[in-house]
């Protein structure tokens, strides 16, 4: 599983640019398990038989890789640099995903210019065709690179743990994600619970600040209880779906992948817009 260059013909195989969902998994306060979700559903997802893409969007502190046991020698630095074209960086994972992976530690990635972010999503969309599901996996909070994602996508998850710091902290961005982009589709979803419960008491309280204070609905998606084989999968750099197939934690993950897969927003229809749309994500820069 090295780095491959799997042209665009493979690429293209697929679907037609219209059927693309564009998903950014985000959240307000960082370790809440965005990375581990994403590869997660990304994994279920192709295993359902739908191209998948993961966009390793936490520029500077990049993870999905470590987290899926891959060492890709290219990333998107590289294609910054003018070293590497998009299709050349592209990793195949666990369940056929392809991953587009970022570069750790590199403190450039964490503050990408205007320009820098706009040549990032012009070289995707140029590879743009053929998957089904693209998951952008963010960076905790509400600094640039992360908005500038979480705009370019049309359905936002948001993560949130029961831990009261999640909370606010999710207020805070989902304040900011609905500022002049009430369009999207934002769902919650609350990981590491005790049980369903828990989970729909933090959801009601996010909601109900939500509602009351940004007269806006969102969704609620679901919950993933608390699972020590998360951890032990993370330290397996395997994905638990793959090792942990039956655990609770995978189980919850499977529903909530079956029900993205069925719940497609109504006005879902793209057209012929790429991953992007690029009048969406000047906006927010
Ligand atoms: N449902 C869960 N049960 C137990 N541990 C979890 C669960 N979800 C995530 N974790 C743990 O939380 C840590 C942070 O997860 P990660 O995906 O890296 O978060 P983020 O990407 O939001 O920073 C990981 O070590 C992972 O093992
Ligand atoms: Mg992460």
């Amino acid at each position: 599983m090295g780095t491959i260059n799997p042209g665009l013909n493979e690429i293209t195989r697929c679907m037609s640019d219209d059927q693309i969902r564009v998903i950014s998994i985000t959240s307000g306060k960082g370790g809440v398990g965005k990375t581990h979700i994403a590869a997660n559903l990304a994994y279920i997802f192709s295993r359902m038989g739908k191209r998948t893409l993961v966009l390793d969007a936490d520029m500077g502190l990049a993870n999905i890789d470590v987290i899926l046991g891959l060492a890709p020698r290219f990333n998107l630095h590289h294609v910054l640099s003018g070293e590497k074209r998009m299709e050349e960086i592209l990793v195949r994972g666990p369940g056929d995903m392809m991953i587009l992976p970022s570069a750790s530690g590199i403190q450039e990635m964490a503050n990408l210019s205007a320009g820098q972010k706009l040549t990032l999503l012009d070289e995707i969309n140029g590879m743009n065709t053929g998957f089904d599901f693209v998951l952008i996996d963010t960076a905790a909070g509400i600094a640039g690179n992360v908005m500038y994602f979480n705009m370019a996508a049309k359905e936002i998850i948001v993560v949130v743990s029961p831990e009261p710091t999640s909370l606010t902290d999710a207020y805070a961005l989902i304040k900011l994600l609905y500022r002049g982009h009430n369009e999207k589709r934002i769902m919650v979803l609350v990981n590491m619970v005790k049980n369903p419960g828990e989970a729909r008491d933090v959801y009601r309280k996010l909601s109900k600040a939500v509602e009351h204070f940004l007269d806006l609905s969102i969704e609620y998606l679901g919950y993933i209880l608390y699972d020590e084989k998360v951890t032990d999968a993370v330290k397996q750099q395997r994905v638990l779906a793959e090792v942990y197939p039956s655990c609770q934690a995978s189980r919850c993950l499977l529903t909530i992948a079956e029900k993205m897969n069925h719940e497609q927003p109504a006005n879902y229809n793209c057209g012929s817009l790429k991953f992007f749309s690029k009048a969406t994500v000047d906006r927010g820069r």
